[in-house]
């Protein structure tokens, strides 16, 4: 199909009305050039295709689908094949709903463990929520099915989301708000974004030239179509400009008619509309060829899938005295309403009709007979079955409390307001471990959760909000079938006060300040040293593992070279596991522009069966050394030794090495803020120091006597710190010489 021809065979007003959708989920078509309407519906965990939404004021009816685990515990799988896979089913189940774009991934940043939608996001980290991202779109577009990846950006609050302008410095937006997004455009090749409701540092995000063009579209490469989120748009004329193709849902013509008129007052260059329509019609095609109308969906095939995928991202946060798995012949009650009737997704546009749900009790049946008292509900306790619970609690061998987070706690929407537990789960658990030990607490929350009775609770088992088949992966689990082995992709902190966006989290009205810059998540704690519930990384396994042997490629480096380490993992136990081996970089040098003390740059996940070992490879490029330096506009990786942790948690790095880096020194900033310890570091240019010698002799003289050491000392700092321009006032020094100085420098810049 010719596009251009197209482009140029239609009406100003067909163009226009290109740029915005026809109702909730559909593009317009254009007849008269037989350009189709394609179909978007959301996820990100699961296919909710709408019927009955075409004419306002009808009432929409959603299809039932696969509910696969949300995004926050498939973060915790750590695992890229298994997000490809989820992508690849989810892009089966659209196919077979004829729909063509799926609204997800989420990928905005955990800045908070408040974050009511933190349920639908990955991680804290950028470098792991990008990893999954990008192979979840792979598989999903591997169908013929578009991502379309969300919240494009700075978007970490429901308060006020469609108003409230994040404030976010460059740094912090390259180094952690970005990188996921650069992910799934360079690695996944997502055919679609989504942009956010916010403002950000004070344009919105649908009209951000900065974002959706210079960053989006001319750095990252992206050619594809932006569309806003529900409700998004600000100035139609403004966005498109901007870089943004489509209004979503519809703007009943209006902001279409803005665009005519813009095109017609010469106030809207014809041929950036043109663009426009150009990316939106290459993406229709792609996605209408993808079309088939003949699949049906194996939701049986699937719902195995969606259990199978469960047990690998539960973690196995606690397990005293071996408790877990449970052993045949003992003596189990269940205990809350969420071991027969689990909470598995979360609230807002992602919820969806689900196939069927598979409750902790009914899987168990295929193991054990256990018993089974309520105690409490979502709404709270259960006074018919409180003591009840109890008294069974006593009489068994195992207790295990299913909690967790009612709806009401976080959703799409809204955030939440702290991080426990409800009063009423925690109360039954202090009942429940007060006549029995033996304590299992099974935990299906969206997001962090703090725990008044962790020191009672002998195995603790986060499930998440895992899907339809959340209660067969946590039975799987429970009884040894699956050898859990997920790891946190969030810390869980001690107390929501030691988060670094307490106390001021969604508190203002109209700005979000991100004063806290990159160190979120583990980059504060663990910058910090502060002690957390559980740390970023965390999971155990029914079996154990050793690293050794650790290698690596060269023991100096220059910037652009690559770098391979290699590590041995054993399986020291007595049954097959899988391990997550993490790997992290810190920064060892003199750091004068301030980064967290380790940062996650390799995962890989690995099964083992007892006894057997493994050898993990890790290939690290520039990147993973770098920083964002935004007076070069560019990563930079400092010269400098960093050292390279391995470990099985941010917190469990038995191993590690360290490699020196060489990097050519950044240009001189020659402007009134250079120092003379800028130059001396820069360059022992013998010309420079001869120049210079006269014009410091006050700080570098012969300092003998009593003082002399001391002010030996304050002299070469104060030194090192002393912009060029101050010599003057230190030394009969002219301006024309200070100006030879800057000239030779800038000759030396150049080099
Ligand atoms: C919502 C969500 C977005 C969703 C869209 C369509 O407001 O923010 O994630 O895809 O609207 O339901």
């Amino acid at each position: 199909m010719d596009l251009w021809q197209i482009i140029h065979d239609m009406t100003l007003e067909e163009k226009a009305s290109l740029c915005s959708g026809e109702n909730n989920w559909d593009t317009k078509a254009v007849e008269s050039q037989a350009v189709p309407s394609i179909r978007m519906s959301d996820g990100p965990h699961g296919v909710r295709r709408q019927d009955n939404y075409q004419t306002r004021g009808e009432k929409p009816t959603t299809r039932p689908s696969v509910c696969f685990p949300v995004a926050a515990a498939l973060g915790a799988s750590f695992d890229r094949v298994l997000l490809n896979r989820v992508g690849t089913l989810l892009g089966e189940e659209a196919l077979a709903n004829d729909v063509q774009v799926l609204l997800g991934p989420g990928v905005n940043m955990k800045r908070s463990p408040l974050c009511g939608r933190n349920f639908e996001y990955y991680s804290e980290d950028p470098f792991l929520t990008g990893e999954l991202a990008a192979a979840y779109i792979q598989g999903l577009q591997s169908q013929g099915v578009s991502a379309c990846v969300k919240h494009f950006a700075a978007n970490n609050q429901e308060y006020r989301r469609m108003s409230a302008d994040s404030i976010v410095d460059e740094r912090t937006l390259r180094e952690i708000y970005l990188p996921a997004f650069e992910a799934a455009v360079r690695q996944g090749r997502a055919h679609s974004v989504m942009c956010s409701y916010n403002r950000l540092n004070g344009t919105y995000a649908c009209e951000n030239e900065w974002l959706l063009t210079d960053v989006l579209r001319e750095e990252w490469g992206f050619n594809g179509v932006v569309v806003t989120d529900w409700g998004a748009m600000n100035d139609r004329c403004r966005a498109l400009e901007a870089g943004l193709n489509i209004e979503m849902p519809s703007s009943n013509g209006v902001t279409d008619k803005n665009i005519v008129d813009a095109v017609r007052s010469g106030k809207l260059d014809e041929a950036m509309l043109d663009k426009r329509v150009y990316e939106t019609l290459r993406w229709t095609e792609w996605c209408y060829s993808g079309r088939r109308t003949d699949t049906e969906t194996p939701y049986d095939r699937h719902d195995l899938a969606a259990r199978a995928i469960a047990g690998e991202c539960a973690v196995l946060l606690k397990n005293e005295d071996g408790i877990l798995p449970l052993a045949d012949g003992q003596k189990i009650v269940f205990i809350g309403e969420y071991a027969e009737s689990p909470r598995f997704q979360g609230g807002g546009s992602s919820h969806i009709t689900c196939t069927k749900v598979t409750p902790a009790l009914e899987a168990s049946a295929e193991y054990a007979d256990v018993e089974y008292v309520r105690m409490f509900t979502d709404e709270g306790r259960d006074d018919k079955t409180w003591d009840m619970a109890i008294s069974a609690a006593e009489k068994a061998d195992v207790a295990v409390v299913f909690a967790g987070l009612p709806t009401s706690y976080e959703s799409e929407g809204f955030d939440r307001s702290h991080l426990n537990l409800p009063d009423y789960q925690e109360e039954a658990i202090e009942a429940i471990a007060a006549v029995q030990p033996n304590l299992v607490v099974v935990l299906h929350n969206g997001s962090p959760v703090t725990l008044r009775n962790i020191d009672k609770i002998k195995g603790l088992l986060e499930m998440y909000l895992a899907g339809q088949a959340v209660g067969g992966a946590a039975a799987d689990i429970l009884f040894g079938k699956v050898n859990p082995s997920g790891k946190l992709a969030e810390t869980f902190p001690l107390r929501l006060e030691d988060n670094p966006t307490y106390p001021d989290y969604a508190k203002n009205k109209t700005e979000v300040r991100y004063s806290e810059g990159q160190y979120i998540g583990y980059r504060y704690y663990d910058s910090r040293n502060m002690d957390v519930l559980f740390p970023f990384g965390h999971g155990l396994s029914y079996t154990s593992f050793k690293l050794k042997n650790l290698r690596i490629s060269a023991e100096k480096i220059k910037e652009d070279d690559s770098l391979t380490v290699s590590v041995d993992i054993k399986n020291t136990g007595v049954r097959a596991g899988k391990e997550v081996i993490q790997l992290y970089i810190g920064y060892d040098g003199e750091d004068h522009v301030g980064r967290p003390v380790r940062q996650l740059k390799g995962f890989e996940k690995v099964r083992l069966e007892p006894g057997e070992i493994k050898t993990v490879m890790f290939y690290l490029d520039k990147r993973s050394f770098a920083y964002y330096n935004t007076e070069i506009s560019d990563w930079y990786a400092e010269s400098g030794r960093y050292t390279i942790y391995i470990g099985t948690s941010s917190r469990d790095l038995p191993v590690k090495c360290s490699v020196e880096l060489v990097a050519k020194p950044l240009p001189l900033k020659l402007d009134d803020t250079l120092t003379v310890g800028d130059i001396l570091e820069f360059t022992d240019d013998r010309e420079v120091l001869e120049k210079l010698s006269p014009m410091v002799s006050r700080f570098t003289g012969d300092f003998s006597g009593l003082d002399g050491k001391e002010h030996r000392q304050m002299f070469s700092h104060m030194l090192d710190g002393l912009p060029l321009h101050s010599v003057k006032s230190f030394s009969n020094t002219t301006d024309e010489d200070i100006e030879a100085v800057y000239e030779f420098l800038r000759r030396l810049n150049e080099q």
